[in-house]
């Protein structure tokens, strides 16, 4: 055993309530005489009989509530079917690490709460719940019986376009058009590369980690943006692959599986490099402009990008169209697995 302070984040912390409660067994928090959160304030004791809250658990415990009536386990990104099992059934609401102002979860929630007369709050993140949902109505009922909702939960249908590619591959010019198309049905907000950097990420420069930074920035914003149903069509270069994944998997936590659509523009570097708009090309192979992307920096091609488009092939409305056309499945379809 540990003797130290240790810091919980928000998923162990639902762990300590799930011990405290008796739904976990104490060997899945990590050892420590004292428990703190992110700021290191103190939330728990460990003691010989098992964890000691400093508060009152939010949540109540299995045996306060324990019925012989149907429990329905709301599962994650399901809606309410309309009707419960039975008018005394009891809900199982996950409520464990979700962000205050994650709009789905409280459309979500409500929707619930709508329907059923009693709801428990759980200790559990809407996954969690939804993998232990068996467990759970054991503790919680002694009816035999596991319900879960069968109808999906519509998307918010905020989405990311995320176009990567060399300067002067026509990200610009796709993305810039691409919100003219999409400005009069929703709200878009564009994070192009040369305006980001004027803006959020003044004063960073091109190395690693400060591209790494300014490509986060623009991710962390993007999702926010769709976390709320809008669209932003980002262009950055974005050359490192682990930073445009990090992205991916932000936006789709924020607003669902297969928000984010990622747009390689693929032209190759003698075309994007003889058009030269900006000037930089010539400037970097004259060594003015040290670590130039293509040039003598990397840029790793996606390998999961959900649409590739060389614009030396094809024209600028031919490229909007073919990223329309892969928004609009999107939000029919949910979004890709
Ligand atoms: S990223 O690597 O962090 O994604 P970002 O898209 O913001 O780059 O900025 C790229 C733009 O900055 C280019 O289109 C170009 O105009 C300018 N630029 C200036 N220096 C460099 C450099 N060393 N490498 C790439 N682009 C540069």
């Amino acid at each position: 055993m540990n003797d130290g302070r240790v810091s919980l984040d928000d998923a162990d912390i639902a762990r300590l309530h799930q011990v405290a409660l008796g739904l976990l067994d104490p060997g899945a928090l990590p050892p420590a005489e004292v428990y703190v959160d992110s700021e290191g304030n103190e939330i728990a004791r460990y003691t010989s009989g098992g964890i000691d809250l400093r508060e009152p658990s939010p949540w109540p415990a299995p045996a306060s509530v324990r019925t012989d009536a149907p429990v329905v386990v709301a599962v994650p990104e399901q809606l309410p079917v309309g009707t419960l099992p039975s008018a005394d059934a009891v809900l199982l609401l996950p409520t464990a690490g979700v962000r205050v102002d994650d709009a789905r979860f409280v459309t979500w929630a409500h929707a619930w709460r709508a329907i059923a007369s009693t709801v428990i709050e759980i200790p559990f993140t809407p996954y969690d719940a939804l993998t232990r949902a068996g467990e759970l109505v054991a503790a919680y009922s002694t009816a035999d019986r596991i319900d879960i909702a069968t109808v999906a939960q519509p998307e918010c249908g905020g989405q990311v376009v995320f176009f990567t590619g060399f300067s002067g591959s026509g990200k610009s010019t796709i993305a810039r058009t691409l919100v003219t198309r999409l400005v009069e049905q929703r709200p878009v907000t564009l994070l192009d590369g040369d305006v980001v950097r004027t803006h959020l990420s003044r004063g960073l420069g091109f190395s690693r980690e400060d591209r790494d930074t300014n490509i986060r920035r623009i991710g962390w914003v993007a999702a926010e943006v769709a976390k709320h149903g809008g669209i932003a069509v980002c262009a950055p270069i974005a050359p490192y692959d682990e930073t445009r994944r990090w992205v991916r998997r932000t936006v789709d936590a924020a607003a669902g599986a297969g928000s984010f659509v990622l747009v390689w523009v693929s032209t190759p570097l003698e075309v994007c490099e003889a058009r030269d708009v900006k000037g930089l090309y010539a400037r970097a192979r004259a060594g003015d402009i040290r670590g130039f992307t293509g040039i003598d920096d990397p840029y790793e091609p996606p390998t999961d990008a959900d649409i590739v488009i060389d614009t030396s092939a094809v024209t600028l409305d031919e490229a909007v169209d073919i990223v329309l056309a892969a928004i609009a499945t999107n939000s029919a379809a949910g979004g890709p697995e």
